[in-house]
Parts: structure tokens; sequence; C-alpha cells
């Protein structure tokens, strides 16, 4: 019976099956941190002080596309195209979730309600990534540098989700609490979706590269589709909530992202 544990131990075993995970990961975290840095360009006067703090989101995600990256050249692997199916920011961003790109190729200035969906977006994938990257560091442990890595990615992530969390109280504070809340719940069940059809789309490149039969391919496919059943009726609730976090401004202060 396959579980992510030996699911990660056979990528992570298998140089091509490594590759395209790795190229997958460095692609998501590179489009977030161009995302990131084009909406910290284009914050409007009266949301500067939010800027730094997003600009520093976008230089940590860049900065873990690099991690990735290196994984991969210190195995001596060049990166490979990430298939259209497996690109989950891309897909997020044709479903309408986010600021389209259209938008933050342009110069001019975002609205205050552009900078509210940008951190319920945020809010709702930190989410994933903060689950993605606890699980990834309890499975890569034993594995040295992949380990070191992730650990050091996934405390970023958890910080992000932090500030998500606390910014978004202080705009509901400030009168937005209804925008939030509708832009949250479409953000959350437009991500599920997009999560499901993604993580079905990598299971079948992997499943290929890895020669998985047709059974242990179905019964990988079967358990996606429960997991989205589950998040569709209660799961995505997780989401959504605005809670104070224990730590305070966490992408605040003067510290720079590690540089890689
Ligand atoms: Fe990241
Ligand atoms: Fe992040």
């Amino acid at each position: 019976m396959p579980t992510a544990r030996t699911i990660f131990e056979e990528i992570f075993d298998n140089d091509e099956a490594f590759r395209l995970f790795c190229s997958i990961a460095a692609s998501d975290e590179a489009q977030g941190g161009w995302e990131n840095g084009r909406i910290a360009a284009l914050v409007p006067g009266s949301y500067q002080a939010l800027a730094p703090k997003i600009a520093r989101h976008g230089a940590d995600e860049d900065k873990h596309g690099r991690i990735f990256d290196a994984l991969l050249r210190k195995r001596g692997l060049e990166p490979v195209a990430v298939p259209p199916d497996a690109d989950y920011t891309m897909r997020l961003e044709a479903a309408g979730i986010g600021l389209a790109h259209s938008l933050l190729r342009g110069d001019g200035k975002l609205t205050e309600l552009d900078i509210v969906s940008y951190l319920a977006h945020s809010r709702v994938t930190e989410q994933r990534a903060s689950e993605q990257m606890r699980a990834l560091r309890r499975y890569a442990r034993n594995r040295g540098d992949i380990g070191r890595a992730v650990r050091m990615i996934s405390d970023d992530e958890d910080n992000h989700l932090a500030y998500c969390h606390e910014e978004l109280l202080s705009l509901a504070k400030a009168g937005h609490q209804e925008f939030i809340k509708r832009t949250l719940r479409a953000t959350a069940l437009a991500e599920i979706a997009v999560y499901r059809d993604v993580s079905t789309a990598v299971m079948a490149h992997l499943g290929r590269i890895l020669g998985w039969s047709r059974a242990k391919s179905a019964l990988l496919a079967a358990g996606i589709q429960v997991v989205y059943v589950y998040e569709r009726l209660f799961g995505w609730r997780r989401m959504v909530s605005l809670r104070m976090p224990s730590r305070r401004n966490a992408l605040g202060g003067l510290q720079p992202a590690h540089r890689l």
C-alpha cells in the first residue's frame, strides 16, 4: 500500500522523478516571487507600510526557488520545463484567483481591494505551502541537504502564513471584513479544486517516470479525490479562518531573506 512517505522515498531516490519534482517546486516558488515583487512595486500610497513586507515575502519565495534549483544542480541535474497541467500558480491565475498577471505586468498602482485580494489569496496558498512543507519536513528528515533545505523553507512558509493572518485581521478591523470573508471563501474553494487537478497531473507524470502499475496510479488518483471531497465538505474552513498569530510582524524588521 503506497503511503506519502513511500512515494517521497521513490521520488528522492530517482533522478528523473526528483528532477521533475524540484523543477515544479522551483518554478512555483519563482512565480510567487515574481508576483510578490510586482505587487510590492505597485502598492498604492495608502498601503506603503506594507510594501517592504510584500517585498520580503517575494524575496523569500525567490530564495526558495533558488534552493530547489540548487538541490537539482548538486545532484548534477538540470531543471526541466514544467508541464502546464502541473503548474499550480498558472492554473490558479487562469481560474481568476489572486491578481491577474496582466495587471501585475503593467505599471498602474493597485487599489486597496487589490491588496486585500492579494492577502486573501496568500492566506489560502500559504496555508497549503505551510502544510506541504511541514509534511515534506517529516519525510526528508534523514535526507541531508534536502532535509535542511526543506526545514528552512518550512519556517519561512509558517512566517508567511502568520503575516497573512495578521494583516488580514487588521484590514478586517479597518472595514473590509465582508470583502475579506467573501474573497477567502471563493479563493479557498477554487484552490482546493486546482490543488486536486495539479496533484492528479503531477502524480500521473511521476507515475510514468517511476513505472507505476495501473492499479497503483488508480489508487493514488482516488486518494487525491478523497482528499478533495473532504476539503470541499469540511477542510476548506481551515483556509478561511483568521487568528492572531503568536509570532507578530513575522515579515517585519530589517533582516533580509537569507541569501543562498
Ligand atoms: Fe515558498
Ligand atoms: Fe510562502
